[in-house]
């Protein structure tokens, strides 16, 4: 059976800045993975040295047959202290976006993705009086360089990020790390903030379509849980989706589902198949993930902004993305606007204090920088070509 995608569909692949660029000195990140190395965080060092080889990641990208690249541009680069803007990293980022349109890749800029200043934590992070006017006097810079670019996340994974932060915050009240937590509305609530307030400053300097992108965990309750269900559900993500009620678009992020009992969450049942994550393998996520926020969001267009699987067998990676995308492809003929698919990732990179885990179409050599492409790659550029799936 052969499945088609709509006109204009997007297909790429997406990287965050810290996770590929290397040598993000002046960002929490960095602090961190050097504050936690003794608990056996991994540092992101070099990472894939994509500051210098972008060019050389969206050839590959474009020649596979992809027409779209997302990236981020990094706050600690471009605002190295506070109210000081750095003209140098601004035009890397230009030279980013005319790489990419010159390749016939489409940008889709991440304004923020996980990392911050240092001196922004210094002022109190997130939950510092001023965060949100902090935050909205960076975008105001990066707008700078962002003529001609169609698709601006704001913020990545807002509702990871105040789970990560919220984590944080207990554990330097002296309590374990709890790895059961949920985003932690306080830090949830600038957030949002931030982007109402951002989105549409974008919108009136750029031709932009804004929107953020949302964490999506597929949660589903098992028989009789269905108000700690939908309680979860709530904190987890809808607060998050319905602060993308006025947006262009809103990114859904899907990589596995859980199942939400009386108690909350359900860890990831031990399993063979399990992905390097420790996630349960499991493709149908993505419909999942994307029925729902039609479901919350109703007509506001869902772009898929990342999926992907840590595995170590690329066979498996086309498998699982291959199912993905027919489950994808479901919600599209059961009428849902889904305007593209952005797989996580294009390369092996970063995972956050862990090189293990590879999401990578493209795998590189952590020593030489050589990129060398999957297969993975090749196959979803022809789907791209194709704008189709057999
Ligand atoms: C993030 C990425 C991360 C990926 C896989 C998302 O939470 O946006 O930065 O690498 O998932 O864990």
């Amino acid at each position: 059976m052969t499945r088609t995608f709509p006109d204009g569909f997007l297909w790429g692949a997406a990287t965050a800045a810290h996770q590929i660029e290397g040598n993000n000195l002046n960002n929490d990140w960095w602090k961190l993975e050097h504050d936690a190395a003794r608990y056996g965080v991994q540092f992101s060092g070099d990472a894939c040295d994509s500051y210098h080889r972008f060019d050389e990641d969206m050839k590959l990208l474009a020649d596979a047959g992809l027409d779209a690249y997302r990236f981020s541009l990094e706050w600690s680069r471009i605002e190295p202290s506070p109210g000081k803007f750095s003209l140098a990293v601004l035009a890397h980022y230009r030279r980013m976006i005319d790489t990419a349109l010159g390749l016939g890749l489409t940008p889709v800029v991440t304004l923020h993705h996980f990392t911050h200043p240092l001196w922004f934590g210094e002022l109190g992070g997130w939950l510092g009086p001023d965060a949100p006017d902090l935050f909205c006097r960076y975008v105001e810079q990066a707008c700078s360089v962002l003529d001609g670019v169609e698709w601006v996340c704001t913020i990545n994974e807002p509702n990871v990020l105040a789970l990560n932060h919220g984590a944080l915050r207990r554990v330097a009240a002296g309590e374990p790390y709890p790895f059961d937590a949920l985003p932690d509305p306080d830090f949830g609530e600038p957030l949002i903030a931030a982007h109402r307030a951002a989105a549409p400053m974008v919108r009136s300097v750029t031709r932009a379509r804004v929107g953020w992108t949302v964490a999506n965990q597929a949660l589903v309750a098992a028989p009789g849980a269905e108000a700690k269900h939908a309680a979860v559900q709530h904190q987890w993500e809808d607060m998050y989706l319905d602060a993308a009620r006025d947006d262009d678009f809103v990114g859904v992020q899907s990589y596995t589902s859980q199942t939400v009992d009386e108690h909350g969450i359900v860890a990831h049942p031990e399993h063979p198949d399990n992905t390097l994550m420790g996630w349960a393998y499991r493709a149908d996520a993505l419909g999942i993930a994307v029925r729902h926020t039609h479901e919350v969001l109703g007509d506001v267009p869902i772009v898929i902004t990342e999926n992907g699987i840590a595995t170590a067998d690329d066979e498996r990676r086309i498998a699982y993305t291959g199912e993905a995308l027919g489950h994808l492809g479901d919600a599209v003929d059961d009428g849902i606007d889904v305007r593209g698919y952005l797989h996580w990732s294009l390369l092996d990179n970063f995972e956050w204090g862990r090189w293990e885990p590879t999401f990578g179409l493209i795998e590189v050599d952590r020593t030489t920088f050589e990129r060398r492409p999957k297969p993975s790659l090749a196959w979803l550029g022809s789907v791209a070509r194709a704008n189709a799936l057999e």
